[in-house]
């Protein structure tokens, strides 16, 4: 484009001298137009890399002036201007020499005359090929495990290019490495390619590939100089001895030896493997040896691998040993015993060549001879092996795992807590066999179901626990591998006390109480184990008036004649062994009422108006004898003087003196209160009264008030007809009367 560029300028130059001429002309007013604008390419829109390519805009103007006008031509690539030339002529040429990739894509061209503008359509330029790269070598000849340096380069384009590099074996058709780069910013790539052991004589191809629009545009591949590779030591190499045929006790030596070049500052490491195991290595010499007893576990494929940095070079071998005899066998009687049953273990070879065996249990000879019995012991348990040998060859048989079962002791069964458990509380219960191989599984038994089992590693005792809510029985069963059924233990019964709970105050009958009537108290419990401590109080006593201990849930307490005293507010409490004493569960507060019967309360009224009346009489009486002493001095005066009465001097006087006083009433005469005979009586307790209702006046006894229908009757308790109605109310008739 730059020399483009340089040739536009001699154009430019003349442009400019036809400008300076027709300046003058042009004052004039002219009229113009574009009427086309269109690209031509030279050859072709398309081009090999490589071609001449001239790029045209043709412009068709019209104009009213006889001189062509003067115009702009402007030349874009991709929408970028990359070229301007002012012109009188129709067409107007950009010359690209040697059109490379880069200079492929969209083209068009714009036209400006005066303020008129017209642009082309746009062109599609394709630069097809790439030119051949070069290939560069750092070196000619290498050595195993060094590297060469490819660069790789296509001075003619720009970046970016993709690189592809190839490295193959001189007339092989194998890529041995193959590596790829883009290089974004210049038009080469170095790339280092590792020498490896296989390397005899390379070569390097390489090839670039540009992106022309959306294309991919490929150049040929073009091939590298010539690199002879160098060993750095050789393919190591087996010696094994003895040769022909290796017997079992033959001494057995595998070597491996490698050569080194003088190039080599050190020796690589030499190593000889067996199934991945590592039997020999030396890093200090151009030799490795494995040394050994023959025998037929050393048969198989050996390798030898010699390893620097980065080159590994292995070779391998397959070791035959012929077998001398083969591997002993171990029998046995059976690989579980009791104890005292005989154990029997023995050793043979198969063909039964002479041989001397060792029988060993872990690391201990138990026995030199090819059959081994004993009465087993639980010490005998264990791997047994033995070994047989003839020479120097020795051999292990297979490991036998004996087990040897002592019997079960007969489990003992315990528990933690004191012979009693109170309700709600866990209990351990442990069984344990002392003696006995273990494993050993116990299971707990309770009320003759399995409860839970366990197996212990160890005579150490099983521990279950357990929350027993009743008195139970537990028994445990153990087993382990002795042929002997499961053990038994004894059976530990468990008592189980449930603490008092819901202590409950009640009175039979009726809160209320009849003074005189039998009072019960019953402190219930909802539940408790017996003996149960009962005790009852009153409120505000600190101490109870009564204690009772009974296996019973419920007790009584009974006042046979309740009084007035008894009443109050009761509370009982309950507690056995399981409860705490002072915190012993409380009832509620029983208010209890003692009434007075009814008929006490007429008697004390009956009693309180007897008195009034009699104070009355009496007082009457006093009154009526002064009137007569004083009207009838003279008769009063010939008979005896007769004391003063008074009500009190009256009930305590003997019956002289009450016969007095009748003589007394009958002077009186017409006194309307005739006193009774009993009345005079004195009172006493053993006086009882019964409320009695009457029809008429009964003319005996009856206490004569008229129109009073209830009355009350005393009666003498001796009086056995009477003594059925004690404490009853008679109403309605009078059976007992
Ligand atoms: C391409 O152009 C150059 C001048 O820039 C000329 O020397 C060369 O001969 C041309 N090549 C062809 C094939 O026309
Ligand atoms: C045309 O090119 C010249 C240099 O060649 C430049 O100075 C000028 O700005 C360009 N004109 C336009 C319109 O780009
Ligand atoms: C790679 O080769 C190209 C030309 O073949 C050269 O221009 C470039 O400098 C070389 N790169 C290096 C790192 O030598
Ligand atoms: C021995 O082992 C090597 C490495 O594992 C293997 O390449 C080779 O084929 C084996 N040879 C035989 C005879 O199995
Ligand atoms: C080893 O050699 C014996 C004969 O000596 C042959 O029967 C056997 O197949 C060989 N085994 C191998 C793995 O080559
Ligand atoms: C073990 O050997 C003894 C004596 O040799 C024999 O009586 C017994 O039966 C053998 N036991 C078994 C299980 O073979
Ligand atoms: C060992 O016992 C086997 C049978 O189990 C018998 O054939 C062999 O003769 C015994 N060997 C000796 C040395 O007692
Ligand atoms: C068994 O051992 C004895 C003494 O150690 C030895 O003399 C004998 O040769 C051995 N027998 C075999 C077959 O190895
Ligand atoms: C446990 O075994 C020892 C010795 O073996 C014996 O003395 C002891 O009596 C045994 N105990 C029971 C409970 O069997
Ligand atoms: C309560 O029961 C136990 C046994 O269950 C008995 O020994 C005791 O005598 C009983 N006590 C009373 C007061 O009945």
């Amino acid at each position: 484009m730059q020399l483009g560029w340089a040739r536009g300028a001699k154009m430019q130059l003349g442009v400019l001298l036809t400008l300076l001429l027709c300046s003058s002309l042009e004052g004039q007013e002219n009229s113009f137009t574009i009427n086309s604008i269109h690209m031509e390419s030279l050859p072709d829109w398309t081009v090999q890399n490589g071609q001449n390519l001239t790029l045209q805009c043709i412009v068709d103007v019209s104009t009213t002036s006889h001189v062509k006008p003067q115009h702009l031509v402007l030349f874009y690539k991709d929408d970028v201007l990359f070229y301007n030339v002012s012109s009188m002529e129709n067409t107007e040429s950009f010359f690209i020499p040697q059109a490379r990739v880069y200079d492929s894509g969209t083209y068009k061209c714009t036209v400006i005359l005066n303020n008129k503008e017209k642009t082309s359509q746009e062109y599609q330029v394709s630069v097809k090929g790439v030119p051949n790269p070069r290939v560069t070598l750092d070196k000619k000849e290498a050595i195993e495990g060094g590297v060469v340096v490819v660069n790789c380069s296509v001075p003619e384009e720009k970046a970016p290019i993709h690189f592809t590099i190839e490295k193959l074996e001189l007339n092989k058709k194998i890529v041995k490495h193959k590596r790829e780069k883009t290089s974004w910013d210049q038009n080469f790539v170095m790339l280092e390619f590792p020498i490896e052991e296989q390397d005899h004589v390379l070569i390097f191809r390489c090839q670039a590939r540009i992106i022309s629009g959306i294309h991919m545009e490929i150049s040929e591949s073009t091939r590298s100089e010539l690199v002879t590779v160098r060993e750095s030591f050789s393919v190591p190499k087996f010696h094994v001895s003895p040769t022909g045929m290796i017997t079992e006790g033959d001494q057995l030596h595998i070597k491996c030896t490698i050569q080194v070049t003088h190039l080599t500052q050190e020796f690589p490491e030499i190593i000889i493997q067996k199934d991945k195991v590592i039997v020999a290595n030396n890093k200090h010499g151009n030799e490795a040896t494995y040394s050994v007893m023959a025998m037929v576990e050393h048969n198989g494929n050996y390798t030898c691998k010699v390893e620097s940095s980065r080159i590994s070079k292995v070779s391998s071998i397959v070791v035959n040993i012929t077998e001398l005899f083969s591997k002993p066998k171990l029998e046995f009687s059976s690989s579980r015993l009791d104890q005292g049953e005989s154990l029997n273990l023995s050793c043979s070879i198969p063909g039964a060549p002479p041989a001397n065996f060792t029988l060993q249990k872990g690391d201990m000879i138990v026995s030199q001879a090819q059959n081994f019995t004993k009465i087993a012991s639980e010490w005998d348990s264990g791997a047994y092996t033995c070994t047989a040998a003839i020479g120097k060859v020795v051999k292990k048989s297979n490991v036998v795992q004996i087990a040897v079962c002592e019997m079960l002791s007969e489990p003992r069964i315990s528990h933690d807590a004191q012979s009693e458990v109170i309700k709600g509380q866990t209990i351990a219960v442990s069984c344990q066999s002392i003696n006995g191989t273990s494993p050993i599984s116990y299971q707990l038994l309770k009320a003759n179901r399995v409860l839970e089992s366990c197996t212990k590693s160890s005579n150490d005792p099983a521990v279950f626990r357990d929350n027993p809510t009743k008195d139970v029985e537990y028994q445990c069963v153990a087993d382990n591998c002795h042929s002997h059924t499961k053990m038994f233990s004894d059976v530990l019964r468990v008592k189980v006390i449930a603490p008092v709970s819901e202590v409950k105050l009640s009175i039979l009958l009726s809160e209320a109480v009849e003074s005189g009537k039998e009072m019960v108290l019953r402190c219930s419990v909802n539940e408790g184990s017996g003996p149960i401590t009962y005790r009852f109080y009153r409120e505000k006593e600190g101490k109870p008036f009564h204690q009772m201990t009974s296996n019973d849930t419920q007790v009584f307490w009974r006042k046979p004649q309740a009084s007035k005293e008894q009443e109050g507010q009761y509370y009982c409490t309950a507690f056995n062994r399981a409860n705490v004493v002072e915190s012993a569960p409380h009832s509620n507060l029983l208010p209890v009422r003692v009434f007075l019967a009814p008929w006490k309360k007429g008697l004390i009224a009956v009693i309180v108006i007897g008195v009034i009346i009699a104070t009355l009489i009496v007082g009457a009486k006093c009154y009526f004898l002064r009137k007569a002493k004083a009207k009838q001095m003279p008769v009063e005066m010939s008979r005896p003087a007769a004391p003063l009465l008074n009500s009190n001097n009256e009930k305590m006087s003997d019956p002289n003196v009450e016969a007095n006083s009748h003589y007394g009433y009958d002077d009186v005469g017409n006194h309307a209160m005739k006193p009774i005979n009993d009345n005079k009586e004195p009172l006493n307790l053993d006086v009882e009264y019964t409320e009695v209702e009457v029809s008429s006046a009964e003319p005996h006894r009856a206490l004569g008030v008229k129109g009073v229908e209830t009355v009350y009757s005393e009666i003498r308790k001796a009086d056995p007809d009477f003594v059925e109605n004690r404490y009853s109310r008679t109403e309605g008739s009078l059976d007992g009367t």
